[in-house]
């Protein structure tokens, strides 16, 4: 089949779901990750084929999006950092904010990148690949409870980059943070991105991804949106050195109430941080004793 018509099916099929010029983004860039081409290519090379299987193939990916699943669900691909990072229905898609969170720990740790670090709930495993990748030197351990996830952060191929830059891959293990913490030794940095979204904000969710991203991964009760933080401090009260950093990911409507969480269980320089939005979005602390 020519690219020009696969376009053109692509764009018929994904904007019954989406407006047109979204439909039209998201068919070449569907096409660039699947096979490549640019979005001139068809203009360049209008006889530009492609295969029967292929494009059998890449029309069911059509329909997949069309039925509203997220662009990175069906080409397996998501970009994170300067990374691609593989994804399946198992593991949240990584968000651009996140990258906000890494960032912060690179940059305070300039100086000093052989230390310990702990991911808690690592999901596709963006934060603990990152800052193994960005801080060679850094040793990483990264747990979640779901097994799928683990499958997919401890699947990740970096193996080219790790032999190039001399960075170790993180650990990863199975852990539920709401139970006692796990013996993995002492870190000097302890980050997370746990779930957040209360169970009253799904109204305010696009479908996309209530119906797609798995709910493990995001919602929290609304009688008890900051479990996992508490989970959070009480894991840092055991495995958080003396004068270690602590940062995780907020939900923006409950900015002073995470940071509270960590005043009350005894850690210093709690602060709120905003992100590129302006909005609350990480708590950071320090253990001081
Ligand atoms: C918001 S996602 C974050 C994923 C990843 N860190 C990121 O930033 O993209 C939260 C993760 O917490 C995990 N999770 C949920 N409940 C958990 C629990 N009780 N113990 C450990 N991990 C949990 C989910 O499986 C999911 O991978």
């Amino acid at each position: 089949m020519k690219l020009a018509d696969l376009i053109r099916i692509g764009k018929e099929t994904v904007s019954t779901l989406y407006p047109e010029r979204e439909a039209g983004e998201m068919v070449f860039a569907y096409l660039e990750e699947a096979i490549g081409t640019k979005k001139h290519t068809h203009i360049v090379e209008p006889e530009y084929e492609v295969i029967p299987e292929k494009a059998e193939a890449i029309l069911k990916d059509f329909n997949r999006m069309a039925a509203g699943e997220p662009l990175q669900y069906v080409t397996g691909k998501a970009w994170f950092y300067g990374r691609q990072f593989h994804v399946t229905p198992d593991v949240l898609i990584p968000r651009p904010e996140t990258e906000v969170l890494c960032n912060t720990v690179i940059n305070r740790f300039l100086a000093n990148r052989a230390c310990k670090v702990l991911d808690m709930c690592t999901g596709s495993g963006c934060i603990a690949w990152t800052i193994a990748l960005e801080m060679p030197g850094a040793e990483v351990a990264a747990v979640d409870i779901s097994d799928g996830a683990l499958r997919v952060a401890s699947t990740q191929d970096f193996a080219e980059e790790i032999s190039r830059s001399g960075a170790q891959s993180p650990q990863f293990y199975k852990a539920d943070v709401l139970e006692a913490p796990k013996e993995l030794g002492q870190f000097d940095i302890i980050v997370s991105n746990p779930p957040y979204v209360m169970d009253k904000e799904k109204a305010l969710m696009r479908t996309n991804v209530l119906d797609h991203e798995p709910h493990l991964a995001l919602f929290v009760a609304d009688d008890d949106p900051l479990i996992f933080y508490r989970a959070v401090a009480q894991w840092a009260t055991k495995l958080l050195k003396k004068g270690g950093y602590g940062i995780v990911e907020i939900n923006e409507a409950l900015g002073e109430q995470t940071a509270d969480v960590f005043r009350q269980a005894g850690f210093a320089n709690v602060s709120v941080i905003k992100d590129l939005s302006e909005r609350d979005r990480f708590v950071e602390f320090t253990r001081i004793k």
